[in-house]
Parts: C-alpha cells; structure tokens; sequence
C-alpha cells in the first residue's frame, strides 16, 4: 500500500499484544435514524486486551521500547478508572513484566471497574491524591530503581511518539480495510483525551494519504503537565514527521481539537453520555463507556443533528473501549 515513509522500522518494531485488524463495520440501524448519513464505526473496543481498547495499539509499541531497553518495571499513570492503566497491567503480564500504577484519589474502600481489574491483572497501585496525571512517577522510578529494579516509565495516557506509533499503523489498517470494503470515509470522530491517538491519526493520515477528516473530540479540559492538549499533539506530530523523514509542516493553529463538549470535566457524567450509551446499546447493541466514547459519541450525534457536516457523509466513529467504567457509574446509567 502507498506511503510516503522511508523508513518503516518504526512501524514494525512492537510486541503483539492485541487482535488485529479490529472489525469495521456499518452502523445500519442508527445510519437509518440519521438518514443524511452512512454511519460507521472501527472497533477497537475489541482489540482484545482484557477487555479491549485503544491504548493496546500504544501499548504495543511502548511495551517493546520496555523490553528492547531491558527493563523489568514499568510505571505509568491515570485516574483510578484509567483504561490506559488497565491495560498497561494486563500488557506486563503477557511481557512478564512488573506494573507499578499510579493513580488519582484516596484508596476506595471498594475496587471496582478499571481499578478492580488492574487489581486482578497484578498491578501494584498507589494512590496519589490530586495527581491523577504521573506528577509522581519519577520519585517512584527513583525508589524503585535504587531497590534494583530497572523502571521505564510510560507517559500519561502513553502519549508520546512510541505510543502514537500505534496509531499510524492503525491507519494503515483502516486504510487496507477501506480499500477492501471499497468505502469512502469522510468524517473519522473520536474522543481525544492524552493526544497519543490525534497525533499517531494524524501523523498516519500523512504517511498512509487518509484523505478523511478528523473530529477528535476533547475529553478533559484540564491542563496536562501546563500544556493544552493542541501543544502536546502538536508536540509528538512534529517529532514524528522528524523522525520518519515526513516532509510536511504543522503549526499549533493547523490542530483541530472540538471542546464543545469538554464543559462538565472529566469523568463528570450527564444526560448527554447517557443518552448516548442507551442510543448505542439500543439501536446496535454496542455498549460505550460513561467518560470518553459516551461524550464523543454524543458529540457526534450532535454534529449530525446539527447538520454540522455536508448531507449524504461517510461518518466513522472510533470506538477507543472503556466498558469497565460502566460499572463505577451504576448509579448514573440505571
Ligand atoms: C476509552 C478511551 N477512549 C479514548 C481515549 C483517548 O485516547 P488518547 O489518550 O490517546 O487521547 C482514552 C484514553 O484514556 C480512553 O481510555
């Protein structure tokens, strides 16, 4: 297939860890209520790492960056129902690596969704307050490193270049499997949290000539580590079009993020998700999680019912997984 790459070590270079092509498939149902629009959606709910989801793909890559370093540890952060963290466990298990976890927030006195199965997975997890974001990740690589571990530490929502890796080969295979469905996408939509996926989407869009739209839509309006969200992902695009030899050029004001639904906070869950999920659920049988897929999904919706984008549309919703999250907010969804 066609790409602009000269160099595809990058691309090769990962650990298996998840089940792939992830299907591609119509939404017929929901494409019948939205009659101006074919409506699609990529599953990566399904890539098969306990229980599914988008940071496989990062993980993938980061995971191998971990083992080629000879590492024995691995540290990363998120909130207590991260799905990063999640499979982070589950991905050290397979390596046979160990799993430190920092997480937001005071101890529950009940494990349940992410946190729970990370439980399960091994992961040792400490709480960490009001950081939810790896503030402390390198005083624990400093204690654990001086007990004679060997500790490589994975970003925040594993958004970096390694991560973001797994979203240009996932380009590729969207692309192979357009090419094999014989479909057009106009309109690719996704929720956008720690900018690995914007960025990798992004950079394969360049690699692969994608010629789709992304709508990456904005999940936590906090700040990461003083950045917005825009600066990080526009950060990792430009060391990638650096190191693959990409001859292009993006500036800040090139990276479009959509924060029309961004406005609750993160993990704050309204009738917005909740309408959403139960539009999902009942029209195909799909479950989305309350954080990130129930607001993007939401946000979708919105902009067809807004007409937001041309009539007669090939529309593509990627769903990124999260279903444990579901349980925590029992509450919100009954
Ligand atoms: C279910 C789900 N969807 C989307 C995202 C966003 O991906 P990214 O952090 O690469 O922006 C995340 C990140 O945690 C996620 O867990």
């Amino acid at each position: 297939m066609g790409s602009n790459l000269q160099n595809d070590n990058m691309i090769d270079n990962r650990f298996n860890l998840g089940f792939f092509p992830t299907p591609l498939h119509e939404l017929k149902n929901l494409s019948k209520k939205y009659p101006d629009y074919n409506i699609f959606i990529k599953r990566d709910d399904n890539t098969g790492l306990a229980s599914g989801g988008n940071k496989t793909r990062k993980l993938e890559y980061l995971i191998k960056q971990a083992l080629d370093e000879n590492c024995d540890t691995i540290i990363t952060a998120g909130a207590q129902q991260s799905n990063h963290c999640r499979q982070t466990a589950a991905a050290c298990s397979i390596a046979g690596l160990k799993c430190h976890l920092l997480l937001g927030g005071e101890k529950p006195k009940v494990y349940d969704g992410n946190l729970l199965l990370s439980s399960i997975l091994g992961a040792d997890i400490h709480f960490t307050g009001d950081n939810r974001k790896g503030e402390d990740k390198e005083a624990l690589k400093n204690k654990l490193d001086y007990k004679g571990n060997k500790c490589f530490v994975i970003p925040y929502g594993g958004s970096n270049l390694t991560g973001a890796m797994g979203f240009v080969n996932a380009v590729k295979e969207l692309k192979e499997q357009l090419i094999k469905q014989k479909l057009k996408v106009d309109y690719i939509f996704f929720a956008s949290s720690s900018g690995g996926m914007q960025a990798g989407l992004t950079l394969g869009k360049e690699i692969y000539q994608l010629n789709s739209k992304l709508i990456p839509i904005n999940i936590d309006k906090d700040e990461t580590n003083g950045l917005a969200l825009e600066e990080v992902v526009l950060t990792i695009i430009n060391e990638g079009l650096h190191k693959l030899n990409v001859n292009k050029n993006i500036q800040l004001s090139d990276i479009y993020l959509n924060r029309d639904y961004d406005k609750n906070g993160y993990g704050i869950v309204t009738n917005n998700e909740i309408n959403a999920i139960n539009k999902l659920a009942k029209n195909e049988g799909i479950l989305l999680d309350p954080v990130y897929t129930g607001r993007a999904f939401y946000g979708m919706l919105d902009f067809l019912k807004e007409k937001r984008i041309p009539s007669n549309s090939n529309v593509l919703f990627w769903h990124t997984g999260g279903l444990p999250a579901i349980f925590k907010y029992a509450n919100e969804l009954k």
